[in-house]
């Protein structure tokens, strides 16, 4: 797993480096500050520019806009690069348990053994939710879809902690940052039991965060339920791997919500309801039902044919990333954690883990594939390893849901503490009818 980590340049900063905006109509210029970054590419800070010019810029999906500064997560999509606080993303999921992944991504450093101690027990002793939060299910037919009834219930908690909620208070929001990554995973064990109809198993304080949640997940009362470590191992590993992605469309609708300083737990209900898209939280589920529909070996020159026919809508599922033009690091890891997986519960040689392989192989020394920079992503081996472990393909993206939660309170606390931090308000370029008179209804 271990690879050479590219080298990333260091940018160094640029001391009074500016952009000069002329508009030739006027002849009027402004000169525009440029930000120097650690990694990465430098930033215009286009702040002022309403202000001096009276102009907007326009970037409705974000291609060319940095919305805030953050210190959590880099990627070089170029290059397949991951990093959490500066540490890999191999060496994490390789080596870090995801409580101390959660430590890193919400205080900035790796924890010592004494802090670890007290955050695992301090994370371990708010998992249990509210006495009255089971009722909440009951409200939900059985055959909700797990996101429904994470987005309904993960915004219920706002209902049990509002009044003692106070984000202004440093103490306010380690307390909601606690909760959250505490009862996330009760929550969405909850809602996998409830829809398969069997009753809800209580966290186990002795057990480790992965563990524990595959305990609440698979155990029954009517007998003993031992934890796999290979399957705990493997829980983990997703979970570390989905733990942030930076600005993200789910998280940057937590900032974006929790701008307003409107209540956390109501602003992890919006990030779920963002994850829950197709093109955001939803694509393993299209990867497992794709590799179902292809079927047989034989069958991929046919689906590759139309996944490079522009007049078919079908594409390659699991391929493909806006950031990524390089193999996806964390579909790598995936990889090999599926391989252990399927041994472990004897499944060597299932039939979709092998079609994947070759997909990947083919598609991989296909020209199309290989001019685009189209390699698998972080999709395209989780379906098939959640579904091994026994997860209904519903329930991925809750299982995503759970893994990006410490990334929303990370980074919803580092947008609250950020210096001068003010309500996200887009602008934007109004396309409708000019001014007006009302017609009164008699004379339309
Ligand atoms: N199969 C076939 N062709 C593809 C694929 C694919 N999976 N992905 C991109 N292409 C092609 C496009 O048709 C386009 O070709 P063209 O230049 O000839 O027009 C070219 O590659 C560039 O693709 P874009 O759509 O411009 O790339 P974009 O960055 O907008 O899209 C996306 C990225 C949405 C992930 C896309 O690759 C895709 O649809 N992949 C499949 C769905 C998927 O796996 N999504 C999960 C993403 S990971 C995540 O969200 C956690």
């Amino acid at each position: 797993m271990a690879r050479e980590l590219p080298e990333l340049e260091i940018v160094e900063p640029v001391d009074g480096e500016k952009v000069t905006v002329i508009f030739h109509g006027t002849g009027k210029q402004v000169d525009l500050p440029v930000l120097s970054p650690t990694h990465g590419p430098k930033v215009i800070d286009v702040q002022r520019l309403y202000q001096d010019t009276g102009y907007f810029t326009f970037d409705p999906g974000y291609m060319s806009t940095a919305s805030c500064d953050s210190t959590v997560t880099y990627i070089d999509g170029g290059r397949g690069v991951l990093l959490h606080r500066g540490y890999a993303i191999e060496e994490l999921a390789t080596n870090a348990g995801f409580i101390e992944v959660c430590y890193l991504l919400l205080y900035g450093d790796l924890p010592d053994a004494e802090q670890l101690r007290e955050f695992e027990d301090v994370i371990t002793h708010h998992t249990m939710v509210h006495d009255q939060l089971p009722q909440f299910f009951k409200g939900f037919r059985r055959d909700a879809h797990p996101m429904a009834v994470m987005v309904g219930t993960v915004g219920a908690l706002s209902a049990f902690y509002h009044e003692d909620t106070d984000v202004t208070d440093p103490h306010g929001r380690m307390v909601a940052t606690h909760r959250i990554i505490a009862k996330l995973p009760t929550i969405a064990a909850m809602a996998y039991k409830y829809s398969i109809g069997q009753p809800f198993i209580y966290p186990r304080n002795d057990l480790d965060y992965a563990a524990n949640f595959l305990h609440m997940c698979f155990a029954v009362p009517c007998e003993p339920y031992v934890v796999s470590p290979v399957l705990a191992r493997a829980m983990n590993r997703f979970l570390v791997l989905h733990a942030d992605h930076e600005q993200n469309a789910s998280t940057a609708t937590v900032r974006i919500a929790g701008s307003s300083q409107a209540n956390p737990y109501a602003c992890m209900a919006a990030g779920i309801a963002c994850l829950w898209g197709p093109a955001h939280g939803g694509a393993n589920e299209a990867v497992l039902s794709m590799l179902m529909e292809i079927g047989s070996r034989d069958r991929i020159p046919e689906f590759i044919k139309r996944a490079k026919d522009k007049n078919d809508p079908f594409r390659l599922m699991g391929f493909g990333h806006r950031v990524y033009k390089n193999y996806d690091p964390r579909a790598a890891i995936l990889r090999e954690s599926c391989h252990e997986v399927l041994e472990e519960l004897d499944k060597k040689g299932e039939p979709l883990f092998e079609l994947a392989l070759e997909l990947e192989r083919i598609a991989r020394e296909d020209d199309y594939f290989i001019e685009r920079k189209l390699f698998p992503n972080v999709d395209f081996y989780s379906g098939i390893t959640l579904r091994a472990m026994g997860f209904p393909t519903a329930m991925f993206p809750a299982l995503f849901a759970l893994g990006r939660s410490v990334g929303w309170v990370a980074q919803w606390k580092e947008m609250i503490e950020a210096p001068g931090q003010r309500i996200g308000r887009p602008r934007q370029r109004y396309t409708g009818h000019p001014v007006r008179p009302y017609v009164p209804l008699d004379q339309r």
